[in-house]
């Protein structure tokens, strides 16, 4: 199983906080952004990691995380040149994920749970990961049956059909690159991660498991501050 953090993007909701520095490499209280889906990927298991990035800071990466060394890990680096979607950058990983399987996470979210079963069990298909949020329209949002088997994902709906977000890391097996070559651009222009799980659906080989513990996707002022008290009780209980 090899791994991608997703860092592209301008983190423009966070401006001036992201003009002259990467969102992922904002301070959640004790720590860079990154260092916590890093840990999310290094905790279930999975020591070769591809890191993607936007242009400009790309080197400020490079210079922090350097080769995975000091982590008993691997790191590869890419470049997204624009943010044309979470699909679109996927698409970047596809020489390094071989014909392998991979774990995507998005470089702004915090996950409590500990992925290690859901990725030594995965086989084939893919595999996104739910949770009820109050927000559910800032989400992709997907309704599940009494079975815990997904009838449908909406990017961001204005009328959410459920409460159930899907999460900022997804599981993929060797088809997904082929798939994103079947996708269409959305009416943002870029190739969504949601169509790209319709995909999935359609065929039949998507399944979903619901997290427990904190999950908070740090793209926004609130939320960046929830994540640095979260953090903070972690390191007091500690
Ligand atoms: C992206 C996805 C969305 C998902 C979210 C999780 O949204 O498009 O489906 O629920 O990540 O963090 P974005 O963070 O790009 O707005």
């Amino acid at each position: 199983m090899k791994g991608i953090i997703l860092a592209g993007g301008n983190g423009t909701r966070l401006s001036p906080l992201t003009r002259v520095t990467s969102k992922q490499l904002l301070p959640i209280y004790d720590q860079p952004m990154i260092y916590y889906p890093l840990h999310t990927l290094l905790q279930a298991g999975i020591t070769e990691i591809l890191i993607i990035t936007a242009p400009d800071h790309a080197g400020d990466f490079l210079n922090f995380l350097g080769s995975g060394r000091d982590f008993k890990a691997k790191f590869t680096y890419e470049i997204q040149d624009k943010p044309m979607g979470l699909a679109q950058g996927l698409s970047i990983a596809e020489t390094f994920v071989g014909d392998d399987s991979c774990t995507m996470i998005l470089g702004d979210n915090i996950f409590e749970y500990n992925f290690t079963k859901d990725v030594q069990q995965f086989s084939a298909g893919a595999k996104i990961f739910v949770k009820p949020v109050s927000d559910p329209e800032r989400f992709g949002v997907v309704v599940m049956n009494e079975h815990n088997q997904v009838i449908n994902i909406e990017e961001k709906p204005t009328k959410p059909k459920s409460n159930l977000a899907q999460t900022g890391i997804y599981i993929y097996d060797q088809q997904v690159f082929d798939l994103i070559r079947a996708l269409q651009p959305s009416a943002r222009h870029e190739l969504e991660i949601t169509d790209l799980n319709n995909l999935y659906l359609a065929q039949g080989t998507l399944s979903a498991q619901l997290i427990t513990g904190e999950w908070i996707d740090t793209g926004t002022f609130e939320s960046l501050f929830k994540a640095a008290q979260f953090r903070r009780q972690q390191v007091r209980k500690s």
